[in-house]
């Protein structure tokens, strides 16, 4: 049997970091599973279907990628997709605080699935969808740090705000 990783996250938008995390994935595992996290309680700026839209046409023709929406928890997808592993990346000392608490956690869940921690690549370390977010609705460009998919979604919210 193959081995299997699966990737949540929001994507609120996906950024170069997570493509980076997937392709560091992709070393380790036989197929990444990204799992678009619904979120509601992150309250996120694009609905879930042009969340995983944009990841979808970011990886289109991708062997071993799979991008799968979900609402429930995470090791119950997990199970579904048969993953041995949750994959993660940290990019600071800051995320290794909620990083930790969420493995612990889903590990208490199940004991079976793996949290595995993968380094961002340095010019990604300061990348984050918040940050995105934030310097495209003023007009910033971000044409470096998002898949070329996202550009035209987010000039949308930018001009949104005027
Ligand atoms: O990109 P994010 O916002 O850091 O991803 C957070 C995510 C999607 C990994 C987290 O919110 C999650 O796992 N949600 C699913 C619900 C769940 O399983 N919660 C218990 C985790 S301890």
């Amino acid at each position: 049997m193959n081995n299997c990783a699966i990737y949540p996250g929001t994507f609120d938008p996906v950024s170069l970091g997570h493509v980076d995390v997937v392709r560091r994935g992709l070393r380790l595992f036989d197929r990444v599973v990204i799992g678009v996290a619904e979120n509601p309680g992150k309250h996120p700026v694009f609905d879930l279907d042009t969340r995983v839209q944009l990841v979808q046409a970011t990886f289109t023709g991708e062997p071993g990628v799979e991008i799968v929406p979900f609402s429930g928890l995470l090791v119950q997808l997990a199970q579904q997709h048969h993953a041995s592993a949750i994959l993660r990346g940290l990019r600071a000392a800051s995320d290794f605080e909620y990083e930790f608490q969420m493995a612990t956690m889903n590990r208490r869940l199940d004991s079976e699935i793996e949290t595995v921690f993968v380094m961002a690549r340095e010019d990604y370390t300061f990348v984050s969808s918040r940050f995105i977010r934030e310097i495209a609705s003023m007009g910033g460009d971000v044409a470096s740090l998002v898949p070329a998919p996202v550009l035209p979604l987010l000039k949308q919210i930018s001009t949104r705000s005027g």
